[in-house]
């Protein structure tokens, strides 16, 4: 027997950054998803394997030893053993476990693969167990494997992967669901840079540290915003939406992690008669997103993909983390 966990990817559509400091965030989980398979080993240790992700390995007391890894990625896998390991303290069990981990997601472009992985991850040894474990905790322990990886994320990304749909998530507040009348239609473009969330974080730190009389303000600004784009949001007003997409964008750049690569991808949907296009996720590479009319989605596209960048169109998903029995025999 074994227990399978799907969680889903996400877009930010305002308060990157500024919700590590301030602010809520605006996320939206879209129809890309994560799946952790997790079975029982008769030995203690943890093995990891996937192909989507590039690695494979096991832990064994806290140590890693690599058996394929197309690159180094031993915080993400260490995350998963963590998250695993938390599941396995709080429920008292002591044992060992196989994940296989697959993803639609494309990863490290700001499209919430790590903390999709984390919190199917978390579900899919949860379930394992017998664990009945709540959508909260379910959150709350993957958050621990999100640490690792990212060094102080604000937990937007593991809620969002966790809930599903569309939410205003505040560090301190936590998060609360939304509702929408009518379907948003987004156009993602992928520059195809990948980078580390980690990093990008501790950046702007960097900066708001040496210049906390500029940055703070800034900071303070986008908080600010993603209040009001959230009434707009709610309001289903798309031009006051984009048009705050694109000062937000501004913002971004102002503390430094837009790239030109982003530039381009954002310029080349504005052209193409996006109401507003911004980059989303910690930025330095991976992703930006457009807002527009139906009618322009396909040349935004088109536009996307001349500048160079790979175009995805995605829609919201209401369903957050799942989680089910496989019976011996099933798939
Ligand atoms: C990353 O998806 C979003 C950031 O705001 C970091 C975080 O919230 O932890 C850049």
């Amino acid at each position: 027997m074994s227990a399978e966990a799907t969680a889903p990817g996400k877009i930010i559509l305002f308060g990157e950054h500024s919700v590590v400091y301030k602010g809520p965030a605006i996320l939206l989980a879209v129809d890309r998803r994560a799946t952790v398979t997790a079975s029982r080993r008769d030995d203690k240790r943890i093995y990891i394997d996937s192909e989507d992700l590039g690695f494979s390995g096991y832990f064994d007391d806290g140590e890693y030893t690599a058996v394929t890894g197309k690159e180094w990625r031993g915080r993400n896998m260490m995350a998963l053993a963590v998250a695993t390991r938390k599941v396995m303290a709080h429920l008292g069990v002591d044992a060992g476990v196989n994940l296989k981990v697959r993803s639609m997601i494309p990863i490290a472009v700001g499209l919430g693969s790590s903390a999709a992985v984390c919190v199917a991850t978390t579900a899919a040894v949860g379930e394992l167990f017998d664990g009945n474990l709540t959508k909260e905790k379910i959150s709350e322990l993957s958050f621990e494997g999100e640490k690792v990886i990212h060094g102080n994320p604000s937990g937007a990304d593991n809620s969002i992967a966790t809930y599903g749909g569309i939410m205003r998530y505040e560090r301190g507040e936590g998060l609360k669901r939304l509702r929408l009348e009518n379907a948003l239609p987004f156009v993602i473009g992928n520059t195809r840079r990948k980078r580390s969330t980690r990093n990008m974080v501790e950046g702007v730190k960097v900066l708001k540290d040496r210049n906390p009389e500029v940055v703070d303000p800034i900071i303070y600004t986008m908080a600010g915003l993603s209040q009001t784009g959230l009434d707009a949001l709610l309001r289903g007003d798309k031009h006051k939406l984009g048009d705050l997409m694109n000062i937000n964008h501004g913002l971004l750049s102002a503390i430094g992690v837009s790239t030109i690569e982003l530039d381009d991808l954002v310029y080349a949907a504005r052209q193409e008669g996006a109401l507003g296009a911004k980059l989303t996720g910690a930025g330095g590479g991976g992703c930006m997103i457009a807002l527009a009319e139906e009618e322009n989605l396909s040349n935004i596209e088109k536009s996307i993909r001349a500048s160079r960048g790979q175009s995805m169109r995605v829609n919201v998903t209401d369903e957050g983390v799942k989680t089910r029995k496989i019976e011996n025999g099933d798939s």
